[in-house]
């Protein structure tokens, strides 16, 4: 059900996931949500440019974001519009995302919710999730009450550390999807990934754990005598 992928470089890395991505979509992937964060730029600028990818029907849901604006630099759904949609959305593809313009985080959960409805995702086809140093994926943060949320799609959690409001997909949204992609490269996140692999409850063990999830990894993330793809 876990399946570990190393590359040799972050470069391999985008390119396997983007195969990867692909090949799903070619079967049937059509839900697919996003992260936010640095790792995901790269394979979201191929993704926009890959002929099967805009030909296909799919609905792009944001997995987390950051309560700013769009046209702030630290929006996901900011960053999601330069790199896939660089050239536009084709037609056939819709974007789920959390209208913060709305500047209250519990209704823009709400308003996001009823759009998920709207939409009739019931369950998601595949998620790509990234992973902080602390463990932390998505937007469920190590000891915040989110972690706790059964009953929603989508909640606000305010996240002390960064001392700011974030808006973000459930654990059991994410853990219920068919397919999950765990992105993370550099040596900062070897410490995590060695927890998770001896069965931390860090949240993205929480995510993970017992799901069929897909790591891609940098051989700076793991032991550097493991064998890569
Ligand atoms: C966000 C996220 C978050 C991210 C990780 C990893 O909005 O920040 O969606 O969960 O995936 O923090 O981020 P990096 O890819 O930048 O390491």
């Amino acid at each position: 059900m876990t399946a570990f992928r190393i590359f040799d470089s972050v470069a391999d890395l985008i390119a396997g996931a983007e195969r990867a991505i692909v090949q799903l979509v070619e079967k049937g992937t059509r839900s697919i949500a996003l992260s936010g964060g640095l790792t995901p730029k790269p394979l979201y600028q191929s993704l926009g440019r890959n002929a099967s990818i805009r030909q296909a029907n799919i609905t792009w849901v944001i997995v987390d974001e950051r309560f700013v604006p769009i046209d702030d630099p630290q929006s996901n759904a900011g960053m999601i519009q330069q790199t896939l949609f660089a050239s536009g959305m084709p037609p056939s593809h819709r974007f789920l995302r959390f209208h913060t313009e709305l500047d209250d985080p519990a209704a823009t959960a709400r308003k996001f919710e009823r759009e998920w409805q709207e939409l009739a995702i019931d369950r998601l086809d595949l998620v790509l999730l990234g992973m902080g140093d602390d463990g932390h994926t998505a937007s469920l943060f190590p000891g915040t009450p989110v972690l706790a949320v059964e009953n929603r799609i989508a909640s606000e959690v305010f996240v002390p550390r960064m001392n700011s409001w974030r808006v973000t997909l459930t654990k059991p949204v994410l853990r219920a999807a068919k397919m999950r992609f765990v992105l993370a490269e550099g040596a900062a996140k070897r410490p995590v990934i060695e927890r998770v692999r001896s069965g931390s409850d860090d949240p993205i063990a929480q995510v993970t754990h017992l799901t069929e999830t897909w790591w891609f990894v940098d051989r700076e993330a793991v032991d550097s005598s493991e064998g890569s793809s």
